[in-house]
């Protein structure tokens, strides 16, 4: 009979499996190519079969894949596609906040719970929310783009600036302006730009949203999107300040999709969706209050936004909020 500890123990060797699986190309190969012979995908990879032997063991026990008897050859197994559609939520936890789960007890002991503090591998945390959000994301997002017809759009906390490069190869007249504060995504960001040919077309201004002021490359923008970081601009006061202050540093906006991972407010007796329990716990470390959504609605109309809808994306507790500047809202700078 297995009790509860050792599930959880054997959970935890299991989620660093598949995260391992999917960063080593492991669950990518077994996608494409259905089978592999263990020693020849090594051979050809620089790898110790053992070691990946022992990976695809643990993942077998999940039911993630199968091996034969003798454990030389390994297949997708019945579970494989709960596994590959979710290892971006693995990645994200074993390998952005790797550190922290490691090192739990001291960062709590030395009260070094800031985003620096826990070790935070921003580079793990992107690779992870580009693959998640490839799967959970970006349909809902292109469904609710293309409701209203625009040319221009803004994305702030752009991050590699994927989004708006997704958009600029899908229109041929899209323009794209990205804001974003971490000196390292805004490098990242212009690169992916150069390197897609974009440069004409996409760009990106070094500026925290927290006090966003008109720029001349926010002119003509018509859409404003923002996905994953609202949170961050909490406590409510400084939240309220920022979204009025957006409404003000556009002059010909539309219409604004703002989208974020709200709290759940689950009770403690229930069990918690994947990446709940990992978002809110690891915020909830950082003292960083994550709103509810009913906090969120709340403060729309308070800072100047007429909330039309809300549509729900397949990330448990995650929506993209429909706003528009609200036409009584002159006075929103205050
Ligand atoms: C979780 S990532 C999401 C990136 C991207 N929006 C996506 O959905 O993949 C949050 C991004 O917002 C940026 N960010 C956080 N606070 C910001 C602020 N006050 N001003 C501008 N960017 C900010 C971070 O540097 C990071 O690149």
């Amino acid at each position: 009979m297995i009790n509860e500890s050792t599930r959880v123990f054997n959970a935890a060797i299991g989620a660093s499996s598949v995260a391992a699986a999917f960063e080593l190309g492991l669950l990518d190969a077994l996608h494409e190519q259905g089978s592999l012979d263990i020693e020849a995908w090594c051979t050809e990879h620089d790898m110790a079969h053992w070691s990946i032997r022992s990976i695809l063991q643990v993942l077998a026990r999940h039911g993630f894949v199968e091996m034969d008897d003798a454990r030389a050859t390994a297949k997708p197994g019945p579970r494989f596609d709960e596994a590959f559609a979710d290892k971006g939520y693995f990645l994200w936890l074993m390998r952005g906040y790797g550190n922290l789960l490691q090192n739990l007890a001291s960062i709590v002991k030395e009260h070094d719970t800031t985003t620096d503090g826990i070790g935070r591998d921003g580079k793990y945390i992107a690779m992870a929310g580009r693959d998640y959000g490839a799967h959970f994301v970006d349909p809902h997002f292109t469904k609710a783009m293309d409701e209203v017809p625009f040319k221009v759009a803004a994305d702030l906390g752009c991050g590699s600036a994927e989004r708006l490069l997704g958009l600029a190869r899908a229109r041929p007249d899209f323009r794209g302006v990205g804001v974003e504060v971490n000196k390292g995504a805004v490098d990242l960001a212009r690169r992916n730009i150069k390197a897609a040919g974009m440069e004409d077309r996409v760009q990106v201004v070094h500026f925290d949203v927290k006090n966003l002021v008109y720029q001349p490359e926010f002119e003509d923008v018509e859409v404003l999107f923002c996905f994953f970081m609202g949170h961050d601009l909490w406590p409510r006061p400084n939240c309220l300040r920022a979204f009025k202050s957006i409404r003000q540093a556009f002059p010909n906006l539309k219409r604004f999709l703002f989208s974020d991972t709200y709290r759940s407010d689950l009770p403690l007796d229930q069990e918690m969706p994947i990446f709940t329990l990992g978002f809110e716990f690891t915020h909830d470390l950082m003292g960083q209050y994550i709103p509810s959504v009913a906090e969120w609605e709340d403060l729309f109309g308070e800072a100047g936004w007429d909330f039309r809808g809300k549509r729900d994306l397949s990330i448990p507790y995650s929506a993209i909020f429909d706003l528009r500047p609200a036409a009584n809202g002159s006075d929103a700078g205050d």
